[in-house]
């Protein structure tokens, strides 16, 4: 099976978590689009999606599913997101397709988080996947600093010879050469610094379930 295939068949097997009446949290990317062309099979059930990207707004909306501003809900049952890398804890690296911040707001606003990935983001340890952080441009090279002496490489996410500007007009660091073992205090103390809007560290908005597209189907990995 490709990989395409895979994503297919976890953004299907994602289905069976959408609650019917509410309305489900939508997250960014080729996996979640796959999601998003299988949730307008059933669009009539829900109420509609709170969406964490200009892109999957826009895919929803073509489809006919209506998007609500994620201030006009309480709370979300389920999110249904993909990930860059999930360890054996559900903790993610996030934030390939520079969606990190409003994935991680709606992520908050949801009491499940399902996420769905081909078994190739499955990991032992956090790391290898360059680290989305989404920051403030005049704090980038003072942040890219701060990830130097941590032993790390930070680079200035660009589009044709751009910095690319992402929904929030801020912009990305990709760090290369970490090893995330501690994904809740990595995430805390990163947070902290000056002009750091978000980091791809997902620990406090972390999987409850992760459906992995495997080559003899989609495994159910259950973190509680
Ligand atoms: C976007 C994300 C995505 O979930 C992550 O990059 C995975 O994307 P894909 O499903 O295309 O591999 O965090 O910001």
């Amino acid at each position: 099976m490709t990989q395409d295939e895979l994503k297919t068949l976890v953004g299907q097997a994602a289905l069976k978590y959408v609650v019917p009446g509410e309305v489900i949290g939508v997250g960014t990317g080729s996996t979640v689009n796959k999601f998003i062309d299988a949730l307008a099979t059933i669009k009539d059930q829900i109420k509609g999606a709170v969406s964490s990207s200009v892109a999957s707004t826009q895919r929803l909306q073509a489809l006919g599913i209506p998007v609500l501003d994620a201030n006009e809900v309480d709370e979300l049952a389920v999110y249904v997101d993909g990930a860059d890398e999930i360890d054996g804890r559900g903790y993610m690296i996030k934030g390939g397709g520079a969606a990190l911040t409003r994935e991680k707001i709606v992520a908050a606003l949801s009491r499940q988080f399902v996420c769905i990935v081909d078994e190739s983001k499955v990991v032992s340890s956090l790391g290898k996947f360059p680290l989305p952080v989404e920051v403030i441009p005049m704090a980038a090279q003072r942040i890219a600093r701060q990830f130097d002496a941590m032993g790390a490489h930070a680079v200035l996410r660009t589009v044709e010879g751009q910095p690319l500007v992402t929904d929030n007009g801020q912009h990305i660091l990709d760090v290369h050469g970490l090893s995330i073992d501690e994904p809740l205090a990595f995430e805390q103390q990163v947070n902290q610094w000056a002009g750091v809007v978000t980091v791809g560290v997902f620990a406090n908005q972390r999987a409850h379930v992760a459906l992995v597209g495997t080559a003899s189907g989609v495994k159910a990995l259950n973190f509680g």
